[in-house]
């Protein structure tokens, strides 16, 4: 992990004109890297790397190098703003030669893929819904149009997070049993990403796996 950490860090630091279109890959600029990429990266070294994974929301790819490091290769990486691709496919080419992995789109994409591992991790937004259920109908309607993938690693919003926040407002935030709720045949494992007020926001990772 530290090799790849190494390798990120020296290549974002040459591109830093890539940080101003995307300020949280400012992250990727020191180490150690973010809780939560560390815990995608162990959790991806579990899995065999000739499983299907989709990615949702991949920014400029500081994620997806994990699956290309990890020696998968069918991954497909979705990024609405292209620009943002723009900038991923040049990292994932210069970085593992890979051509293949960023598509331009909004998830849930109109072509059906199904994948084994679905991927969503700091993409939280508010513009397509206005409740809780609604948001537990977006996050389980991704999983369902992969096809329930056997793994589904997604990071939300703490409901412990009560701070007044219009850009992560009350309906976004997720407990455990909300999980659990929307997805009864799964092992569920969990791991808190960010911790108010150190951080901005509390933020949880769960791995779902299917029984
Ligand atoms: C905060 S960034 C994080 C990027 C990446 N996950 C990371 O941690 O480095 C979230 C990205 O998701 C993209 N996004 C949000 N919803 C999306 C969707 N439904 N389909 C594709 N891209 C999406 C946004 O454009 C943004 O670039």
């Amino acid at each position: 992990m530290e090799e790849l950490e190494e390798l990120l860090k020296q290549y974002n630091i040459a591109h830093l004109a890539d940080i101003e279109l995307a300020p949280w890959s400012e992250q990727y600029c020191e180490t150690p890297f973010p809780k939560y990429w560390q815990i995608t990266y162990q959790i991806m070294s579990n899995i065999s790397p000739n499983k299907r994974v989709i990615e949702i929301g991949c920014g400029q790819g500081d994620v997806t190098t994990i699956f290309c490091h990890l020696g998968f290769t069918k991954v497909t990486s979705y990024e609405k703003d292209p620009l943002l691709v723009i900038n991923a496919k040049r990292r994932l080419k210069d970085l593992f030669g890979r051509k293949d992995v960023i598509s331009q789109g909004e998830y849930p994409v109109r072509c059906h893929t199904e994948c084994d591992v679905l991927v969503l991790v700091n993409c939280v937004y508010d513009e397509l819904v206005n409740t809780k259920v609604g948001y537990k109908n977006l996050l389980k309607d991704y999983y369902k149009h992969a096809g329930c993938p056997q793994y589904f690693i997604m990071e939300v919003i703490d409901s412990s997070y009560i701070i007044e926040d219009k850009v992560f407002p009350e309906h976004l935030r997720l407990s455990r049993k909300d999980v659990v709720e929307m997805f009864p045949n799964c092992l569920i494992q969990s791991w808190q990403t960010y911790i108010y007020p150190q951080n901005k926001k509390s933020k949880t990772l769960y791995l779902i796996v299917k029984k």
